[in-house]
């Protein structure tokens, strides 16, 4: 196995979404999970859930709802723009690449279900009377990013992980159209969320580079927009 630095390993993690049948040794599958529960979560709770999926008849249940939900999400791709970041090539590629796996996600032979067990909630009557009063739906926006903010993180320590192990893998979403479904093919108990599904193999295609937007502007000029922001108090969003 190669060494990667980490920089590396970030730079070439690209999605990949088609793999091959070979099974992935249990010892990798468990060094995945040591790197994603390494992560930071709120109040460092680490109330992650990470199901695999190994078994075939159940990958199948569980691709079947992700090509469903992809369906509608294709549909709402094709009213989108292309980023104009990227070329049509580029686009056409990354649609081409994502309907792929919307048919294949079974061929994966591992499913890794990202999951978080969730407590309840916050109530807004709890805010402490010397307190200004906190609005509800700004209570319930603080408690679901911080909910993401708890199980992302380890997702993608769990790209890199694949990366570095040579194994493609890729963070999708499109199966939270149907949750319930893939709740009930897998038997959640109901204070169990999904937050990711992500397919992991030996990858078909190779690793990297991941293309991205180049940020404008170095470390310094960085610097100053904070200074001038700070010194005039006017936001300045334009960093990247
Ligand atoms: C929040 C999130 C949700 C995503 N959902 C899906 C998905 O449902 N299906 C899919 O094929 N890719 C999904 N992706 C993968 C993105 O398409 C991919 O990360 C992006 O195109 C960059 O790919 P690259 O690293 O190869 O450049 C998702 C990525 C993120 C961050």
């Amino acid at each position: 196995m190669e060494d990667f630095g980490l920089f590396e390993t970030m730079f070439s993690a690209r999605a990949l979404r088609r793999f091959r049948s070979d099974a992935v040794p249990n010892e990798l599958i468990s060094k995945i999970l040591e790197a994603g529960i390494q992560a930071p979560s709120g109040g460092n709770a680490q109330s992650w859930l990470f199901v695999v999926i190994k078994d075939e008849e159940q990958r199948r249940k569980v691709a079947a709802v992700y090509a469903k939900a992809s369906k509608v999400i294709r549909y709402f791709y094709s009213k989108r723009e292309r980023p104009s970041h990227m070329s049509e090539i580029q686009y056409e590629r990354l649609m081409n690449s994502g309907v792929y796996l919307h048919e294949h996600m079974s061929e994966a032979p591992i499913l890794l279900l990202a999951c978080l067990k969730l407590s309840s909630s916050s109530n807004p009557a709890d805010v402490p009377p010397d307190c200004e009063r906190v609005k509800p739906e700004a209570l319930i926006v603080q408690a679901e990013r911080t909910r993401c903010g708890s199980i992302y993180p380890a997702v993608q320590n769990i790209i890199l992980a694949c990366r570095a192990l040579g194994l493609g893998t890729v963070i999708t979403t499109n199966h939270l159209l149907y949750a319930d479904e893939i709740r009930n093919v897998l038997r959640l108990p109901g204070n169990v969320e999904t937050y990711a599904l992500m397919p992991i193999g030996f990858p078909r295609d190779n690793f990297g580079p991941v293309r991205r937007r180049p940020h404008r502007g170095g470390t310094a000029r960085r610097l100053g927009q904070a200074l001038a922001w700070l010194v005039s108090g006017r936001a300045n969003i334009d960093w990247l």
